[in-house]
């Protein structure tokens, strides 16, 4: 093309345009560093002579100038048209705008939150196992032989001879046993399933928490302090707590974990029954489980603490069907 086509294609497209995008794509493309223009510039060079050179440059200046002017006219007309397009539509500013409905956080959720910061201020760190689970991790390796009866089919959800839905959270204790070294704090919350019959304190799926904390030289005095820690913190400050010796077979000694009615103190009522409320399993980390996990008992302890966030987020918020948490019920969602 010569500068005079070039001229006439490029305002004729100037012409056309009909947003400054298409204009921004034309200016690009004629007066852009490798555009047209400027390769017709790079050609003047190899001109013979001085004059024809000169020449040539005016008339290439004549032809850019050409172009620029057409596209800010352009332009403006674009804006002009749309600026007139948006007065034709009839705004009235001060009308309300739409309410766009805000969704709040599921009450397990935020509680796992709760629980999660509670813990972390103590350097617990959260970590998760799978839900699709082998069952070594569920039971053999934590010390439940194969003839214990919650591996019976009843309470086991079975995949397979070997695969199992985590009947508990406790399956993270091997594992990060074995993945890691002394001093290990970890926690969990997070779904568990067994094969139950529902009813407003069951559900085949339903949310456990479980805490691991193993040292050289742990011991009970921690499993108290922790204990009264959490509980204190979702309870409030007055809360009394009590350990009663409990058999859980991957700790020993294994004790359940109650703290005093805070609705009764104590009395009895009918949250509580008797003036305690049951609350969580714990105990000391059992040596063959540590064995199983490769720690050496003669050298590091531990303990592990386990509670059920369903229900006491039930107790905390005098909620009495265990299975709202997991209809997706607005009504009851939009509570919390
Ligand atoms: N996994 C136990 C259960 O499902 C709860 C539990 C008890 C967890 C004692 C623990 C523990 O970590 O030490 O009932």
């Amino acid at each position: 093309m010569n500068a005079e086509e070039v001229r006439e294609k490029s305002l004729a497209e100037i012409k056309q345009a009909k947003t400054t995008d298409e204009l921004d794509k034309l200016r690009i493309k004629y007066l852009g560093r490798k555009g047209i223009l400027a390769q017709l510039f790079a050609e003047i060079p190899e001109l013979p002579n001085v004059d024809g050179r000169k020449k040539a440059g005016q008339i290439l200046n004549t032809v850019k100038n050409a172009i620029e002017g057409a596209l800010r006219a352009r332009e403006q007309t674009i804006k002009n048209r749309e600026q007139e397009k948006l007065e034709s539509v009839y705004f009235d500013p001060t009308t309300p705008g739409k309410r766009v409905p805000a969704g709040t956080l599921h009450p397990l959720t935020q509680f796992r939150t709760f629980v999660r910061e509670t813990f972390e201020h103590l350097g617990f760190e959260e970590v998760y196992a799978p839900h699709i689970e082998n069952d070594d991790f569920n039971f053999s390796l934590l010390n439940i032989p194969p003839d214990h009866p919650s591996r019976d089919l009843w309470d086991t959800l079975k995949l397979d001879e070997k695969t199992i839905l985590r009947t508990h959270t406790s399956n993270i204790q091997v594992r990060e046993m074995r993945s890691r070294k002394p001093p290990i704090r970890v926690m969990s919350f997070d779904r568990c399933f067994r094969h139950e019959a529902i009813d407003p304190r069951h559900t085949h799926t339903f949310t456990q928490f479980d805490l691991l904390y193993v040292d050289k030289g742990v011991s009970m005095a921690n499993l108290r302090w922790l204990s009264e820690y959490f509980l204190k913190t979702v309870l409030g400050k007055e809360t009394k707590v009590r350990f009663r010796p409990k058999f859980y077979p991957f700790v020993e000694p294994g004790v359940g974990v109650d703290a005093l009615c805070p609705f009764c103190s104590g009395r009895g009522c009918k949250i509580c029954g008797k003036g305690w409320l049951e609350l969580a399993g714990a105990g000391m980390v059992h040596p063959t489980v540590l064995e199983n996990s490769g720690v050496d008992p003669a050298t590091y302890s531990g303990l592990a603490w386990g509670f059920g966030p369903d229900r006491m987020l039930m107790i905390k918020l005098g909620i009495e069907d265990i299975r709202h948490f997991y209809e997706g019920d607005l009504r009851f969602l939009k509570q919390f």
